[in-house]
Protein backbone atom coordinates (compact mmCIF):
# COMPACT_ATOMS: atom_id res chain seq x y z
CA UNK A 1 0.00 0.00 0.00
CA UNK A 2 1.56 3.35 -1.09
CA UNK A 3 2.00 5.73 1.90
CA UNK A 4 0.88 8.58 -0.61
CA UNK A 5 -2.72 8.87 0.65
CA UNK A 6 -3.92 11.64 -0.91
CA UNK A 7 -7.70 13.89 -0.06
CA UNK A 8 -9.25 15.27 -3.02
CA UNK A 9 -10.88 18.54 -2.59
CA UNK A 10 -14.12 19.94 -4.44
CA UNK A 11 -13.57 22.49 -5.97
CA UNK A 12 -15.94 25.57 -5.47
CA UNK A 13 -13.93 28.04 -7.58
CA UNK A 14 -15.73 30.06 -10.51
CA UNK A 15 -14.89 32.36 -13.44
CA UNK A 16 -13.71 34.83 -10.34
CA UNK A 17 -11.03 32.19 -9.30
CA UNK A 18 -10.69 29.26 -6.85
CA UNK A 19 -12.45 28.46 -3.69
CA UNK A 20 -11.55 24.95 -1.56
CA UNK A 21 -13.93 24.48 1.65
CA UNK A 22 -12.75 21.67 4.75
CA UNK A 23 -15.65 20.47 6.44
CA UNK A 24 -13.89 19.52 9.48
CA UNK A 25 -15.06 16.16 11.61
CA UNK A 26 -15.29 12.47 11.40
CA UNK A 27 -17.25 11.99 7.85
CA UNK A 28 -16.46 15.46 6.38
CA UNK A 29 -13.59 16.13 4.27
CA UNK A 30 -10.79 15.80 6.92
CA UNK A 31 -11.07 12.32 8.51
CA UNK A 32 -10.52 13.03 12.10
CA UNK A 33 -11.16 16.06 14.72
CA UNK A 34 -8.77 19.03 14.06
CA UNK A 35 -7.01 20.18 17.41
CA UNK A 36 -4.29 22.71 15.40
CA UNK A 37 -3.93 24.45 12.68
CA UNK A 38 -0.35 25.81 11.30
CA UNK A 39 1.01 26.75 8.13
CA UNK A 40 4.57 26.86 6.83
CA UNK A 41 5.40 30.21 4.76
CA UNK A 42 8.12 32.46 3.59
CA UNK A 43 10.68 29.23 3.89
CA UNK A 44 14.15 30.36 2.29
CA UNK A 45 15.25 29.44 -0.55
CA UNK A 46 17.41 26.15 -0.05
CA UNK A 47 16.16 25.13 3.36
CA UNK A 48 14.63 21.72 3.90
CA UNK A 49 11.99 20.99 6.72
CA UNK A 50 10.61 18.22 8.63
CA UNK A 51 12.97 15.30 9.29
CA UNK A 52 11.31 13.92 12.29
CA UNK A 53 8.02 11.72 12.73
CA UNK A 54 5.30 11.64 15.17
CA UNK A 55 4.16 8.96 17.97
CA UNK A 56 0.61 9.89 18.12
CA UNK A 57 -0.67 12.86 15.39
CA UNK A 58 -2.57 12.51 12.05
CA UNK A 59 -2.41 15.51 9.55
CA UNK A 60 -3.12 16.57 6.42
CA UNK A 61 -0.87 18.85 4.40
CA UNK A 62 -2.18 21.33 1.82
CA UNK A 63 0.01 23.35 -0.25
CA UNK A 64 -2.33 26.26 -0.89
CA UNK A 65 0.49 28.15 -3.06
CA UNK A 66 3.18 27.46 -5.11
CA UNK A 67 5.10 23.82 -4.45
CA UNK A 68 7.29 21.91 -2.35
CA UNK A 69 8.68 18.02 -2.49
CA UNK A 70 7.79 15.70 0.36
CA UNK A 71 9.38 12.41 1.18
CA UNK A 72 7.61 10.14 3.55
CA UNK A 73 8.85 7.45 4.88
CA UNK A 74 7.72 4.47 7.19
CA UNK A 75 11.12 2.48 7.94
CA UNK A 76 10.94 0.10 5.23
CA UNK A 77 9.62 2.21 2.22
CA UNK A 78 10.55 5.69 1.14
CA UNK A 79 8.63 7.61 -1.32
CA UNK A 80 7.98 11.32 -2.10
CA UNK A 81 5.87 12.88 -4.32
CA UNK A 82 4.94 17.05 -5.18
CA UNK A 83 2.88 19.26 -2.93
CA UNK A 84 1.44 21.65 -5.38
CA UNK A 85 -2.46 21.49 -6.02
CA UNK A 86 -4.49 23.09 -3.68
CA UNK A 87 -7.29 20.79 -4.24
CA UNK A 88 -5.90 18.18 -2.30
CA UNK A 89 -4.01 17.34 0.76
CA UNK A 90 -1.98 14.68 1.80
CA UNK A 91 -2.76 12.68 4.67
CA UNK A 92 0.20 11.90 6.91
CA UNK A 93 -0.77 9.13 10.05
CA UNK A 94 1.87 8.13 12.95
CA UNK A 95 5.00 7.25 13.05
CA UNK A 96 5.78 8.35 9.58
CA UNK A 97 8.96 10.08 8.93
CA UNK A 98 8.51 13.40 6.51
CA UNK A 99 11.21 15.39 4.52
CA UNK A 100 9.91 18.79 2.96
CA UNK A 101 12.34 20.09 0.33
CA UNK A 102 12.61 22.39 -2.64
CA UNK A 103 10.45 24.77 -1.37
CA UNK A 104 9.19 27.71 -4.15
CA UNK A 105 9.54 31.09 -3.16
CA UNK A 106 5.72 31.19 -3.04
CA UNK A 107 5.35 28.21 -1.28
CA UNK A 108 2.31 28.14 1.58
CA UNK A 109 2.06 25.00 3.37
CA UNK A 110 -1.39 24.53 5.42
CA UNK A 111 -1.35 21.53 8.07
CA UNK A 112 -4.45 20.54 9.68
CA UNK A 113 -3.01 18.25 13.16
CA UNK A 114 -5.07 16.44 15.43
CA UNK A 115 -3.85 17.05 18.52
CA UNK A 116 -1.94 20.04 19.92
CA UNK A 117 1.76 20.61 19.91
CA UNK A 118 3.37 18.11 22.05
CA UNK A 119 7.34 18.34 22.00
CA UNK A 120 7.71 14.99 23.57
CA UNK A 121 5.54 13.37 20.84
CA UNK A 122 8.04 14.22 17.95
CA UNK A 123 10.98 11.50 17.26
CA UNK A 124 13.66 13.74 15.95
CA UNK A 125 16.40 11.28 15.36
CA UNK A 126 16.01 9.12 11.93
CA UNK A 127 17.99 6.20 13.63
CA UNK A 128 15.75 6.49 16.64
CA UNK A 129 12.94 6.54 14.42
CA UNK A 130 14.51 3.41 12.34
CA UNK A 131 14.53 1.27 15.58
CA UNK A 132 11.22 1.98 16.86
CA UNK A 133 9.78 0.68 13.34
CA UNK A 134 11.58 -2.48 13.57
CA UNK A 135 10.38 -3.05 16.90
CA UNK A 136 6.59 -1.97 15.93
P1 LIG B 1 9.10 22.02 13.75
O1 LIG B 1 7.95 21.09 13.91
O2 LIG B 1 10.45 21.54 14.14
O3 LIG B 1 9.14 22.55 12.25
P2 LIG B 1 9.75 21.89 10.94
O4 LIG B 1 9.66 20.42 11.11
O5 LIG B 1 8.89 22.39 9.83
O6 LIG B 1 11.14 22.35 10.79
O7 LIG B 1 8.74 23.34 14.53
C1 LIG B 1 9.60 24.47 14.61
C2 LIG B 1 9.41 25.12 15.98
O8 LIG B 1 8.07 25.57 16.14
C3 LIG B 1 9.71 24.18 17.12
O9 LIG B 1 10.39 24.93 18.13
C4 LIG B 1 8.35 23.80 17.66
C5 LIG B 1 7.49 24.98 17.32
N1 LIG B 1 6.09 24.60 17.01
C6 LIG B 1 5.08 24.95 17.88
O10 LIG B 1 5.30 25.57 18.95
N2 LIG B 1 3.79 24.61 17.56
C7 LIG B 1 3.48 23.93 16.44
O11 LIG B 1 2.28 23.64 16.18
C8 LIG B 1 4.55 23.57 15.54
C9 LIG B 1 4.27 22.80 14.28
C10 LIG B 1 5.83 23.93 15.87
Amino acid sequence: MTLLRWINFKSLGDERGGLVALELGIGKTIPFNVRRVYYIHRTEQGVSRGFHAHRNLEQVVICVSGKCRIVLDDGSRREETWLDSPLKGLLIGNNTWRELHDFSPDCVVLVLASEHHDASDYIRSYEDFLEQARDG
